[in-house]
């Protein structure tokens, strides 16, 4: 078995155009593959999730997403950055909700609960036949996923993708969207053209960690406000979208606490 090193900074040619880039692409490897990444990343390799790690499609302050390799075929790695950044931006609910469920004190057990979390929402999703990443495996704070795209690249995101028919787009939309609400029982609660990837011709949903059950206090206003962005979006695109009727399409009147019986 190769070492971590070796797998995350394959062996370097000396071309000298080639030095720059690599200075640039090696710090921002550095910064991901301290030591406690590249021995989760090395223990993931072992159990047979991949073989390598090739490069950084996306990174951020809470996490990068890499294309790996896994035989003959691509896989996406996420990691998530082990500090406060990772968790800056959520809502209050989405962290109550997981120190509840996680109950751990210190914040590497947080980010491990929400790298578990994200895993099991995928997992929920492609069982309900939701279009969503295929979870494989996870450990610590490295989730290995179905890799969207091609020989050539990541997936565009819906915001950078090009749309030729965007009344098709709204439909499978709508479909998508109610096979998470209807069959999956979750609201995704951070939805828009940046967290849509375009596939193969069709819409797939990332980025689920902070998804909810659909019977969850908060969950209907946040149904709501994803139909908008996705219906300001999608008008923008020249698509013939009502608000409301694209709430109800998705079974949106279903979504939010029981009502008590009276
Ligand atoms: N399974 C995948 N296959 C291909 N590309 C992916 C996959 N998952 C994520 N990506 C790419 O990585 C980017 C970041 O992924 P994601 O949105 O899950 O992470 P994030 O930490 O929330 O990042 P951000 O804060 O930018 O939303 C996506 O916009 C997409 O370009
Ligand atoms: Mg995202």
């Amino acid at each position: 078995m190769p070492q971590p090193e070796e797998v995350v900074f394959p062996s370097r040619r000396e071309r000298l155009e080639d030095r720059r880039k690599e200075g640039e692409h090696r710090k921002l490897l550095d910064e991901f593959f301290d030591h406690p990444a590249l021995l989760a990343v090395s223990r993931l390799i072992s159990r047979g999730m991949f073989d390598s790690i090739d490069f950084p499609i996306a990174t951020g302050k809470e996490g990068g997403v890499f294309r790996a390799t896994k035989g003959n075929e691509f896989r996406a790695v996420k990691i998530y950055r082990i500090s406060n950044t990772t968790f800056r931006h959520l809502p209050a609910y989405v962290l109550d909700d997981l120190r509840r469920e996680a109950s751990v004190r210190n914040f590497g057990g947080l980010v491990f609960a929400w790298t578990r979390r994200e895993h099991t929402i995928l997992g929920r999703l492609v069982e309900a036949g939701v279009h969503a990443p295929r979870p494989f495996g996870h450990y610590r704070n490295v989730l290995v996923m179905q890799f969207l795209g091609t020989e050539e690249g990541a997936a565009p995101r819906l915001k950078e993708a090009q749309i030729d028919d965007p009344q098709l787009l709204y439909t499978e939309l709508v479909q998508e969207i109610r096979r998470m609400v209807g069959t999956a029982k979750l609201v995704h609660g951070d939805l828009s053209p940046y967290n849509t990837l375009f596939w193969e011709g069709h819409p797939w949903l990332i980025d689920v960690a902070q998804a909810v059950p659909r019977d969850h206090p908060q969950a209907r206003a946040l149904l709501k406000r994803d139909i908008t962005n996705f219906a300001k979006y999608l008008e923008r695109l020249g698509a013939d979208v009502d608000p409301e009727e694209f709430f109800k399409a998705v079974g949106g009147e279903a979504v939010g606490p029981p009502t008590p019986e009276t």
